[in-house]
């Protein structure tokens, strides 16, 4: 059942019930529309209220529904709104929880509202590349003002309900419920005193701006580029333009014409995918919501460098005590010494308070010896990255953990199966990929180790959301998801710089295309040597993988990157700003007379499509192994862990955008090409089969 109609007395209470947020499906808009020409045909009735059921009133549109044909079959949000706002009988929306997008309208289209503390309403639709499009632009404006409107609007931020019911004049909370006990009874005593009252109509109000066109003006010129890609917070505030300067019946028509324009746009596709594609990532196939899950009071960390602070801190910031393990002193008191600090940065920033901090501090016991893992729960592996180091770890683990504790590594490359070797109990560990800096990325890779138990899965799945963190599993292979199909896009980025484009125009061209930071940028902060070191052993395990020399003259110089002043780039003491630099130039040079290539002109959508297609054709092949369980994992992946633009919806997305059989054709013709290793390029077999079949990952 989509709504539900009862009656108090006089009062018709129709109750939206699709769950979990009642979003406004299309069962759920004909069902308000029936209850409410039921409430109004009934003459005993003389008010109606509306409430949700569940943790909100609603979430808004049912972002399920956008691409198929129920979304736009009456009756629309349009017609219930306006249905809500033409009635003869006052209706009165009672509000808790969350009222967001849609269901913030649908709200606005009601006469009266009454909201339980702590409400969040929130326009999200700027987050997903659209408008509030059913006359939220219109209506917000004349109930909260012009600024506050266009605020709440262009961020997506929700505000709470005694925020707004605040604001001076506001027209938009009628009364506050101290909570959802109360929030019906007041909702219908609100009711009864209004019946004999003319329903009064937010579009009535009016709206005004002083200095209306300098105001946008302004509000234009503030807008932070590339907060949002496409047109969403241009049109936003044109809309909020329109509200202020127009008739209602105008505004709602430039709202209209708007949001289909949005609505067509591929940031908007790209949006709504990675909205789903998040949510899809936290389940796990073959393993049930019910699988029951171990609990985790205590972690230990074992490793105090920068992966090791940055774990530990994910779980004190959510209250979970943490044990921290160094082998000596030195190095355990530098550890300490770095979460302190961090917390102390954030004080200094305003973003915590000296009581958190300390609350956090307290959480944190550092030790020198793994006895002191005993009680731990859960321990995270966080030291250097040989196989020959983790097996020391894990067999010390193994020997000190309590039975049915969860042993875990953070390796980003290395065999899980054969860390899990390591001890007696392989189905108890797992890996927790982290990415740095750990206790801000969002990313965690949850790597499944062939004998890792269902309750296992199930327990770090459920502990990634307790520390805010969104996990995606991957199987075992070297490098997982992320840094497998990295490493493809680093090769080629090396074959670019054989044939005659330069780090800063790669760097450039992929900043352009949307990513947070280009390859050769990262590759400095990460440290040159680093990924030396990984290519020095995959010389031996693979070595028919080819790389470009000129990674290791770069090694061979000492420019390992911003801690040495140089790698790709210069960089200025105690700066992290590149600089161009000749010495590096020089280097290349060089280093393409020895092997004889002749610099040839290389242009943007060439290094784009290399390297994002590279990431496509190996993401493929991931699918493919069973890796990822799903392309939406591995946009995830990227989106999150490497700073793909969420606009494009990730390298999967991003190639479904652009056709496959084109993808696939591209990848034909750099096969071509004897410098950019043409074996790679032959397009893995999923692409070509979805190719030949116009389908898409
Ligand atoms: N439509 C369909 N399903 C939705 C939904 C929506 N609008 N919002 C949330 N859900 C689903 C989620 O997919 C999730 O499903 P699963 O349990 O199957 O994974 C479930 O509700 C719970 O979601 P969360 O885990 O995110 O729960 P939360 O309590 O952390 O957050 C929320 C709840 C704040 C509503 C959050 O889900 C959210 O931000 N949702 C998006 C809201 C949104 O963008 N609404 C605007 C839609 S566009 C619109 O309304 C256009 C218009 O103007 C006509």
């Amino acid at each position: 059942m989509s709504s539900e109609l009862n009656t108090v007395g006089d009062v018709a209470v129709i109750t939206l019930k699709n769950p979990p947020v009642n979003a406004l499906s299309y069962p759920m808009r004909k069902a308000v529309m029936s209850e409410l020409a039921a409430a109004l045909k009934d003459e005993r009735i003389k008010a109606i209220v509306l409430i949700g059921q569940g943790k909100g009133f609603c979430g808004g549109a049912d972002i399920h529904e956008f691409d198929t044909p129920e979304a736009g079959l009456e009756p629309t949000a349009w017609t219930v709104i306006d249905a809500l706002e033409q009635s003869a009988k006052p209706v009165i929306a009672a509000i808790h929880g969350i009222c967001m997008g849609g269901g913030f309208e649908l709200a606005l289209g009601c006469h009266y509202r009454v909201a339980a503390k702590g409400t969040q309403f929130a326009f999200p639709e700027v987050k997903l590349g659209i408008l509030p499009g059913a006359g939220g632009t219109q209506r917000l404006p004349r109930a909260i003002g012009v600024e506050n409107a266009l605020n709440m609007i262009v961020s997506g931020t929700p505000v709470v309900a005694e925020m707004l019911a605040a604001i001076p004049k506001q027209t938009l909370i009628d009364a506050l419920s101290n909570g959802i006990d109360t929030l019906l009874d007041d909702a219908i005593v609100l009711a009864t005193r209004m019946i004999a009252v003319t329903p009064p109509k937010i579009r009535d109000l009016p709206c005004e701006q002083a200095n209306a066109a300098a105001y946008f003006q302004f509000a234009r010129n503030m807008t932070v580029p590339g907060l949002v890609a496409g047109n969403a917070v241009k049109y936003c505030i044109q809309c909020v333009e329109a509200a202020a300067t127009q008739s209602f019946q105008d505004g709602m028509k430039v709202e209209h014409e708007l949001f289909m324009r949005l609505l067509a746009s591929s940031e908007f596709r790209a949006l709504k995918h990675v909205f789903l594609a998040e949510k899809m990532a936290g389940k796990v196939e073959g393993i049930s919501r019910d699988t029951p899950q171990r609990e985790i009071r205590r972690v230990g960390v074992v490793g105090g460098g920068l992966m090791g602070t940055g774990i530990a801190m994910n779980f004190l910031n959510a209250g979970i005590p943490v044990t921290l393990l160094e082998v000596s002193q030195e190095a355990l008191d530098r550890g300490v010494k770095t979460i302190a600090g961090n917390y102390a940065s954030q004080l200094k920033k305003g973003k915590l308070d000296q009581a958190k901090l300390d609350a956090r501090m307290a959480l944190l016991t550092p030790a020198l010896s793994y006895d002191a893992l005993a009680d731990a729960d859960l321990a995270i592996e966080a030291v250097f990255e040989t196989l020959a180091i983790k097996e020391t770890v894990f067999k010390a683990l193994d020997a000190v953990m309590k039975p049915g504790a969860i042993l875990a590594s953070n390796t980003s490359t290395l065999d899980l199966n054969k860390i899990a070797g390591f001890t007696r109990r392989p189905q108890d560990v797992v890996g927790l990929h982290f990415f740095s800096p750990a206790n801000i990325m969002k990313l965690l890779e949850v790597v499944q180790g062939d004998q890792t138990a269902d309750d296992v899965m199930a327990t770090v799945m459920a502990l990634a959301g307790k520390i805010r963190k969104t996990a995606v599993v991957s199987g075992v292979c070297d490098g997982f998801i992320g840094n497998r199909m990295i490493e493809e896009l680093l090769r080629q980025a090396g074959f670019l710089i054989d044939e005659g484009a330069s780090p800063h125009q790669i760097d450039k061209a992929m900043e352009k295309f949307g990513m947070a930071m280009g390859p050769f940028r990262v590759a400095d902060m990460a440290g040159n040597d680093i990924s030396w070191a990984i290519r020095q052993r995959r010389a031996v395990e693979r070595p028919d993988l080819r790389y470009s020399e000129i990674g290791n003259r770069l090694y061979e110089s000492g420019r390992h990157g911003v801690k040495t002043g140089g790698g790709w780039y210069d960089y200025l003491p105690g700066r992290r700003d590149p600089q161009p630099s000749l010495i590096m130039e020089e280097i290349i040079r060089a280093h393409r007379d020895a092997i004889g290539i002749r610099p040839r002109k290389i242009d943007d959508q060439e290094i784009v499509q290399r390297l994002v297609y590279a990431l496509v054709n190996e993401g493929a092949r991931i699918l493919e192994e069973g890796i990822a369980s799903r392309a939406s994992d591995i946009d995830m992946v990227y989106i999150l862990g490497y700073g793909f633009p969420a606009w494009k919806g990730g390298p999967m997305h991003y190639a479904n955008e652009q056709g496959l059989s084109k993808v696939a054709r591209t990848m034909q013709s750099f096969a071509q090409n004897p410098y950019a290793d043409p074996a790679f390029w032959q397009p893995a077999p999923a692409i070509e089969r979805l190719a030949d079949h116009y389908d898409t990952f």
